[in-house]
């Protein structure tokens, strides 16, 4: 099976061109580069520099290289950023899938999963979320990502396409055997910035906000292991490929933690201190979000291998030691 991978040059796309080389299949990346990086490619899968609002280029993409599935990361993805450049976010994450959508309908293609965010659910309560609960983002981000939800949901329905939608918790960690991991440059996820901040490559980190109801005051999230994440888009186009029907998928292991739980175990994983200031909140930030991972579970038979804390930031903090010993500030 040939997957167009967009995105395949960064930081979760990446890890799936792995994971698809490992079980045979033949990865195509179509990456714009604009935070991916061509180095991260490995040298015998095909990629195509170009943007997936380049509906000619990707037309011509999925017919030459004769693509059966498309697994869509493409995106823009920091929350503060899309509240500052909501336009940017529209255009990239919703007008430019249109576009992608578009391509795939004229080349036929049948299978597709799509990388949305628990961002969708906006802020939550403090049980679980089914996929079923309420959809209401608090940034263009997670709007940007619901619409190109519903694209899809009636494109698939109008034109003989079936897709599997995974919305992700927070991801992080790397490849297990340190063959990919998250090189972001001017990194604003938490655990990165934290195992940066506990190998000194940043003075000091802040904490957003201490003030939420929550019983330490800091919010909480679903953190998952990419790697876990990567099986459930493959067990996505497996499902798909065995005639499955589509899904709308959580991918989070079920249970969360605070941003004070996280510097914490980073601070025992490095045995390093980690000096961590306490800010204002920050704009568009849920107090909690967690996943309700029932559906993945049973439709997909996901059975995650990494779900701890402990081991996703001792693997990142293998990943960033690595950058940096090669000076890669990433
Ligand atoms: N945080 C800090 N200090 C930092 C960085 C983050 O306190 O330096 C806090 C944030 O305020 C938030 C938590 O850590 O409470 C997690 O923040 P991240 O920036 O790591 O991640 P987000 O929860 O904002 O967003 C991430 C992904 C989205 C995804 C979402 C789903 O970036 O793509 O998780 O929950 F949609």
């Amino acid at each position: 099976m040939n997957v167009l991978v967009t995105g395949g040059a960064g930081y979760i796309g990446g890890h799936m061109v792995l994971a698809l080389r490992d079980a045979g299949l033949k990865p195509v990346v179509f990456d714009n580069l604009s935070t991916g990086f061509r180095w991260s490619v490995p040298e015998d899968v095909p990629l195509v520099v170009g943007d997936i609002g380049d509906y000619e280029l990707v037309l011509q993409t999925l017919k030459s290289h004769s693509i059966d599935a498309i697994v869509h990361f493409a995106a823009k993805l920091v929350v503060p950023e899309s509240m500052r450049d909501p336009l940017g976010y529209y255009l990239n994450n919703t007008v430019k899938s249109r576009s992608l959508l578009a391509a795939a309908v004229a080349a036929g293609i049948k299978t597709f999963v799509f990388s949305s965010t628990a961002a969708v659910y906006g802020n939550a309560s403090e049980k679980a979320l089914t996929e079923d609960a309420p959809l209401a983002p608090l940034s263009p981000y997670g709007s940007s990502k619901q619409l190109t939800e519903v694209m899809l949901r009636d494109v698939a329905a109008a034109h003989d396409m079936r897709f599997v939608t995974i919305r992700y918790f927070n991801v992080a960690g790397a490849d297990p055997a340190m063959r990919h991991g998250q090189s972001t440059a001017n990194a604003t996820h938490l655990i990165k910035v934290a195992v940066q901040t506990a190998l000194g490559m940043r003075p000091s980190m802040d904490i957003y906000g201490t003030d939420y109801p929550t019983p330490d005051g800091t919010c909480i999230r679903d953190y998952i292991h990419v790697t876990d994440l990567i099986a459930a888009h493959m067990q996505a186009l497996d499902h798909l490929r065995g005639g499955g029907e589509s899904l709308v998928v959580n991918c989070g292991y079920g249970h969360g933690y605070s941003v004070s739980e996280v510097v914490e175990t980073v601070r025992k994983v490095s045995g390093r201190p980690v000096e961590a200031r306490i800010a204002p909140r920050r704009e568009g930030d849920p107090m909690t979000i967690v996943a309700d991972s029932t559906r993945i579970r049973s439709k997909l038979n996901w059975q995650p291998r990494y779900d701890d804390l402990a081991t996703i930031v001792e693997h990142t903090l293998r990943w960033e030691t690595m950058l940096r010993e090669r000076n890669l500030k990433l």
